[in-house]
């Protein structure tokens, strides 16, 4: 069965916010580099391929679903503070609004009764879980180190060893 024009646009509006995700990791990336935090820098790098593969999940079901694809432009990112704690602020607001809205996409999923896009999509509501959880475990630790140069040091440490594993969606 095609999938439904409702769904389809839904799934189009969230591949853009998903590749906005990876723009703006770029965006803080870049300002981890600049500020010589090589492990914070590989983080995000991480993060971004993260993005690129949910926005690309997400593309090649709709194509599977017989659906078309639409591609918006992608937003500008703002960054809304200069230290990594206000970074990661600002990081788990993005990833909270991100789960709203594979929330969203869900309850179209139901109103246009798609359990296929429903099973779909599970995938996604338990990705953004540990998103979430990963995220908000890095700003525990940057609340807790505050000012101490020491402390951000050995968390970048830290970070250095997060590797990429390509995800299996679906
Ligand atoms: Fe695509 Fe970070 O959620």
């Amino acid at each position: 069965m095609a999938i439904d024009k409702k769904m389809e646009s839904a799934f189009n509006d969230q591949i853009n916010k998903e590749y906005y995700s990876e723009y703006l990791y770029m965006a803080m990336k870049a300002k981890f580099s600049e500020m010589n935090l090589e492990g914070f820098v590989n983080w995000f790098d991480i993060q971004m391929q993260e993005e690129k593969a949910h926005a690309e999940g997400m593309y090649n079901y709709v194509l599977e679903r017989g659906g078309s694809i639409e591609l918006f432009a992608i937003d500008k990112p703002e960054i809304k503070g200069t230290t990594p704690v206000e970074i990661f602020r600002q990081v788990l607001e993005h990833e909270e609004y991100v789960t709203s809205r594979i929330n969203a996409l869900a309850d179209v999923a139901d109103e246009v009764k798609d359990r296929a896009a429903l099973i779909f999509l599970n995938w996604y509501i338990k990705e953004q879980v540990e998103e979430e959880a990963s995220v908000g475990g890095v700003l525990a630790k940057l609340e807790l180190i505050g000012d101490d140069k020491q402390g951000i040091l050995a968390l970048d440490k830290e970070l250095a060893t997060r590797v990429f594993n390509p995800p299996v969606i679906g």
